[in-house]
């Protein structure tokens, strides 16, 4: 999998992607990430890359021109991409749907914006998709990129070791994850779920599933609209609502 980032703050991007599952997977090169520094792809001499808003009004508008260089020289140098995406609030909220779909296209251009924004032309021209992580204001592009890399990478193959533990992630079937416990079996007077230590794989495996369910009517109701529920599961969420229990 190939992904493009252009920031003015390589750097910062650069030491996100350093450690960690990405950056394993970017040194045994299953992942082959290019950083490009936005002010290389200005002509003038103090390599300025961005100017005042047409029509007035606070803060700086990045300027078009060094966007479009810099794409016409990563198509040059690593192909077309199958997505180029800028980050921005006012973009669609990035999800694991959206996650995967870009894990299919093999190749992805991130461009990251900072001050008020970027010019628009630079959307029009070259954007596949505008994504915001959240219904939040970040100062620059440059954190939402990262987090898309992360997002997207687990999903190629090789990248996280255990195939299974991303299937099982929150969000792999569209629920959230259940609780996790591991050594000691008794902490600060808490002890684990005395299933866990049962032995019994098929009561754990139901165990899972009910929390995990259980968490997901209480915290994110939502996400039961377009999870992937068998029958047994409608039943439980079924006698929940019927019985008034409440989800602990
Ligand atoms: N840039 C600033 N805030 C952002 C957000 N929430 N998502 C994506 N890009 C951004």
């Amino acid at each position: 999998m190939r992904f493009d980032i252009v920031t003015i703050f390589p750097g910062m991007v650069e030491a996100g992607l350093a450690e960690g599952v990405v950056g394993r997977a970017r040194g045994r090169g299953v992942l082959d990430i290019a950083v490009h520094n936005l002010r290389d792809f200005t002509t003038d001499r103090h390599h300025v890359v961005d100017d005042v808003p047409f029509g007035g009004g606070p803060g700086m508008v990045m300027k078009p021109e060094p966007f479009f260089a810099a794409m016409d020289a990563i198509i040059a140098r690593r192909g077309q991409p199958g997505a180029v995406v800028l980050l921005t609030p006012a973009g669609r909220r990035f999800t694991q749907v959206e996650a995967r779909r870009l894990a299919g296209l093999g190749h992805v251009v991130a461009l990251c914006g900072r001050y008020e924004g970027v010019d628009e032309r630079v959307r029009e021209r070259w954007a596949t998709d505008e994504v915001s992580i959240g219904d939040y204001v970040l100062s620059g592009g440059e954190r939402p990129a990262l987090v898309l890399v992360d997002a997207v990478a687990r999903l190629v193959p090789g990248v996280v070791g255990d195939d299974q533990s991303v299937e099982a992630d929150s969000f792999g079937r569209g629920l959230l994850d259940y609780p996790h416990y591991t050594r000691p079996a008794v902490f600060a007077g808490m002890a684990v779920p005395e299933v866990l230590t049962s032995g019994h794989h098929g009561e754990i495996r139901r165990w899972r599933r009910q929390q995990a369910l259980r968490r997901t009517l209480e915290r994110r109701p939502e996400l039961l609209e377009t999870a992937e529920l068998d029958d047994e599961e409608r039943r439980w969420l079924h006698e929940w609502a019927g019985t008034g229990e409440r989800p602990e």
